[in-house]
């Protein structure tokens, strides 16, 4: 299975610098690569990155398919612009937006329905990670957040702990892997084939780091927040994959 390098450019950039960025990337025979934009600059990465290999992907989405939703954008629209995939559950989504597990299955059950793949979040908090909750708080988040009957070849889990995001602080290799593992393990049991879903890590991955960690056997790929808006670091990461 190819490595999923994911880019997430969160609230950053404008449109002229989304463009510039789209367009020095370099996609890997090895690796497969997606970049998710803010809303507003989907249509011009669309465009910048052509017929490249590089997919196309958004940070979030409604659970309502249509209607009086202000300010919400739906998956079907995203799936129009083009998106093959969608960011669901991120920490900051669930930290400043107040999301729920349950409200992101919501958003996986709207994703699924207009067949975009999906990558959900989970990731224990700094204190979560000190008194020894880690796997505790990662196995509720995933079963609360997987509706039931999720084909897993349309799956895709990021664990992100809270704590490393945009931190610079990142777990040991060994930690990484033994969290990956009890994912990989929980996973059986709420999906079938739980043994295909890609399993990517996230937090603080540059592009001096990323190959120690995607050398690890449970780690199928990394979502990467700072260091993708960095177009030659970025493509580092994309080459430490092969
Ligand atoms: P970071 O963000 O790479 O800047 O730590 C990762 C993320 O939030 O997806």
């Amino acid at each position: 299975m190819k490595k999923l390098i994911v880019g997430n450019w969160k609230m950053n950039l404008n449109q002229a610098g989304a463009k510039e960025l789209a367009s020095r990337l370099q996609p890997s025979e090895r690796a497969e690569v997606l970049v998710c934009p803010p809303y507003p600059y989907l249509q011009v990465v669309r465009e910048t990155l052509g017929d490249s290999s590089i997919m196309l992907g958004a940070q979030d989405c409604s659970q309502a398919d249509n209607g009086a939703h202000t300010g919400d954008v739906s998956a079907g629209m995203l799936a129009d612009m083009g998106c093959e995939y969608v960011i669901l559950g991120h920490s900051e989504r669930r930290q400043f937006h107040h999301e729920t597990s349950y409200g992101v299955s919501f958003k996986v059950m709207a994703a699924r329905r207009q067949n975009l793949e999906v990558i959900v979040c989970i990731g224990e908090t700094d204190g979560d990670n000190q008194e020894g909750y880690t796997q505790a708080v990662l196995q509720t988040q995933l079963e609360e957040s997987l509706p039931d009957g999720l084909s897993a070849s349309s799956l895709v889990v990021a664990y992100e702990p809270v704590w490393a995001i945009g931190t610079g602080r990142v777990p040991s290799t060994e930690e990484i892997e033994s969290t990956h593992a009890f994912i990989r393990e929980h996973l059986n049991g709420l999906t079938a084939d739980f043994d295909s879903i890609r399993i990517l890590y996230g937090g603080s991955v540059n592009g001096k780091n990323a190959k120690s960690i995607l050398e690890l056997p449970n780690v199928d790929g990394v979502l990467v927040g700072g260091s993708s808006l960095k177009a030659d670091e970025f493509n580092q990461i994309i080459a430490a994959a092969g």
